[in-house]
């Protein structure tokens, strides 16, 4: 997974060395423009000096009172939320975490690891708090390493992966909140005094009523171009807590790492528990800034494949639903083919014999090809595909199962269950019990069977359509409190050993909708499956929610029947992030399918600026009848403009779209693209060479003429 240029870099990287700070001296993890500082203090604690922008002189930290302790422990003098707490096998419930001596590693060109080792003076318990910072990306990650030399098993409680403190005058969190179908729902508040928590508690998922990320802004709610944030994500598919806690001298606290609801861990000696990065970026210039960052840290470091092309696609689920057999799919390969899109992918319903998989009550679990529907297996239709200039993919949901099915009958002993009570059904299925080794076998010969059986799948959509409820591990035994970590983990050791074989093989992270939208999956993943809500109006909320954290290539954006808005408007909406198509091609008038086909042209003449370049957002759909974003390419010359006309009152006027990010010195043609076949563009400045100047700060004129709801525009600007 790792990019070539960083394991050169570990490998390299042996001759780090360790440094002993003197009382009072200061470990700087820093970035091209920020700085996170920590010190030494006389009683051997480490404290939190500085986090902010990076200044001149280094000198200047000094005049910041080091006085909040890195990563407090529980039991002693701190009386707020600690980052860790541990009983130990004694029972006694105390840690006092000292400072040893700290190394700074690099790690790649542009990385740096400093870990800060800590122990505790009373018992044989260290803790390794690891910072890596990216230079140019302005990205700093966190994790934290425990491991103990007691006699017996200690109990983690509670075990941050990050613990940051701030000073401000005023604190506003920015939260995403939502459910199936209406993900990511923006909402500021500001931060009073006491605790606010963001978390999940889903098991196996992240998210689904609040997604792990936030921005945290001080003193002011910051805007896009303006205010000091950070913005924070934690890279876990499962249970997640952020615990922001104000104090009475006004200090902020953010604790940010796994849930640590229900999930005490009885930590072995000699065993490391390692918690998952948080991920975090400081701004002082906004949260388009920091979108920016995330993005370019996300493509070069934390997605897979994150600078490689993407596929266009048409998926069949909106189309056909379970409802198909080989024939209906052979023929909907044609109006793939004359869309032009890359691959044609198949969803939910191609599996299962003694149980059909007809509707979501049966099959899943039984991952071998229905006869009746597929009587010549996926093979034929890879190969029927491929003769069509066709790559072709499967949906797959290997962690679950119906009870009506076959792998439900052979290994009842496979699934998460309470056992003296009712079973608990979310879309009619159970979640098997990934922590067993065997069900771990199971999920990877299930995918890697698939893709052996058909040499030529070119893409798999993994799905996890349910969280976990009345759960209990049979595998687990008296360890039940592991299961929602265990549960993660094992889901990565799967996906390690898939990618192991199949390195780049392009998969979409999905999860009922928008379940699974972390980085922590996105190691393993192209892409991720944002929402079912594919309605151009609530799209435009919902991709302007992810793109805070998520680059545009790794947001799949699919055309589809829902919503009443044009076929235009709702395939610009999808342009604006990974183009894919979900719909019955046939149904398209010969008009539409044209402008469709010419849609995919544009859109893969465009991709580069789309998926690689700097995101601008200039409009916000949360404050108006109408959004714009654009994307610019790295040396300026070409940018893409999205509009997008909510539901204007009557008569409204809208001003001009200031653009951003251009090079004021360049001129720039103006060219309103994906155009109806046959019409013309209304823009007055259609065709003009405008320069970056002019198009900052006068803008462009986006409106003229096109005052009716649900229009759209897409403007292609080339320096000449
Ligand atoms: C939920 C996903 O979000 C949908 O796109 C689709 O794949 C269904 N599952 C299939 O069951």
């Amino acid at each position: 997974m790792m990019k070539i240029k960083y394991l050169i870099f570990c490998f390299a990287s042996l001759s780090s060395y360790r440094l002993a700070a003197q009382t009072g001296q200061d470990i700087s993890i820093g970035t091209r423009h920020s700085s996170l500082v920590y010190t030494v203090s006389g009683n051997q604690h480490i404290y939190q000096r500085y986090l902010g922008k990076k200044l001149s002189d280094t000198a200047s930290y000094t005049v910041m009172k080091a006085v909040h302790n890195a990563y407090p422990g529980a039991g002693m003098g701190d009386l707020f939320s600690p980052a860790i707490r541990m009983i130990h096998a004694d029972g006694n419930p105390s840690l006092d975490l000292q400072y040893v001596n700290h190394e700074s590693v690099k790690k790649g060109e542009d990385v740096t690891e400093t870990i800060i080792h800590l122990k505790d003076p009373v018992y044989p318990v260290e803790v390794a708090l690891h910072y890596t910072a990216y230079y140019d990306e302005d990205v700093i990650t966190s994790h934290v390493e425990i491991i103990h030399k007691e006699k017996k098993p200690v109990l983690l409680t509670n075990y941050a992966s990050s613990f940051l403190h701030f000073d401000a005058d005023h604190y506003w969190l920015t939260q995403f909140h939502g459910d199936w179908a209406k993900e990511m729902n923006m909402e500021e508040t500001e931060l009073t005094s006491g605790i606010h928590i963001l978390d999940s508690k889903l098991g196996s998922r992240a998210d689904m009523y609040q997604s792990p990320l936030f921005f945290l802004s001080l003193d002011h709610p910051s805007g896009e171009n303006n205010g000091e944030l950070i913005a924070g994500t934690l890279a876990w598919t499962g249970n997640f807590q952020f615990l922001f806690e104000t104090d009475t001298h006004n200090s902020l606290r953010i604790s940010s790492g796994m849930n640590p609801y229900a999930s005490e861990y009885h930590l072995a000696p000699g065993q490391p528990f390692v918690t998952p990065e948080f991920i975090f970026t400081y701004s002082g210039e906004g949260k388009g800034l920091a979108s920016r960052n995330l993005h370019r840290w996300a493509r070069n470091y934390a997605v897979l494949d994150g600078n490689k092309p993407r596929l266009t696609l048409l998926n069949n689920w909106e189309a056909t639903g379970m409802n198909f057999d080989q024939g209906r799919l052979t023929s909907l390969f044609d109006g793939a083919a004359k869309l032009g899109v890359d691959l044609f992918l198949l969803d939910d319903g191609w599996f299962a014999n003694k149980y059909p998989r007809d509707d979501d009550k049966a099959g899943l679990g039984d991952w071998e090809e229905n006869k009746k529907k597929l009587p010549n297996g996926v093979g034929y239709l890879v190969s029927e595909s491929g003769k069509k200039g066709l790559q072709f993919g499967i949906w797959l949901e290997p962690e679950m199962v119906n009870p009506k099915s076959e792998l439900y009958e052979k290994h009842p002993d496979w699934i998460l269950k309470l056992t003296n009570r009712p079973e608990d059904y979310f879309r009619n299925q159970l979640v098997l019990d990934l922590t067993n080794p065997a069900v771990q076998d199971f999920v990877y010969n299930t995918v890697d069977g698939v893709l052996t059986r058909n040499p030529g799948l070119a893409y798999i959509k993994w799905d996890c359509n349910r969280m976990m409820t009345n759960t209990w591990s049979p595998w687990l035994k008296e360890d039940q409190s592991h299961i929602y970590i265990e549960y993660v983990r094992s889901f990565y050791k799967v996906l390690d050993r898939i990618r192991a074989k199949y390195p780049h093989l392009p998969m979409m992270l999905c999860s009922g909708g928008g379940g699974r939208t972390d980085y922590g999956g996105l190691r393993y993943f192209t892409e991720f499956w944002p929402s079912d809500n594919t309605d151009g109006l609530e799209r435009i909320f919902i991709q302007w929610g992810y793109s805070y954290f998520f680059p545009a290539n790794t947001i799949a954006a699919h055309v589809t029947g829902w919503g009443k808005q044009s076929l235009k408007f709702r395939t610009d909406v999808a342009m604006m992030d990974k183009l894919g198509y979900d719909i019955k091609v046939s149904d398209l008038t010969p008009e539409e399918l044209q402008f469709s086909h010419d849609a995919i042209q544009t859109y893969k003449r465009l991709s580069d600026v789309i998926w690689y370049g700097d995101l601008y957002r200039l409009i916000s759909p949360y404050e108006g009848n109408r959004a714009a974003l654009q994307y610019v390419n790295e040396s300026k010359t070409k940018a893409v403009l999205f509009h997008y006309l909510m539901n204007p009152r009557y008569k409204e006027a809208f001003g001009r779209v200031k653009l951003q990010g251009l090079d004021p010195l360049k001129k720039y043609r103006i060219k309103e693209v994906n155009l109806f076949p046959g019409a013309r563009s209304a823009n007055p400045d259609q065709d003009k060479v405008l320069s970056g100047e002019l198009l900052m700060n006068i803008g462009l004129n986006c409106t003229a003429g096109r005052q009716a709801p649900m229009s759209s525009s897409i403007i292609e600007l080339t320096a000449e």
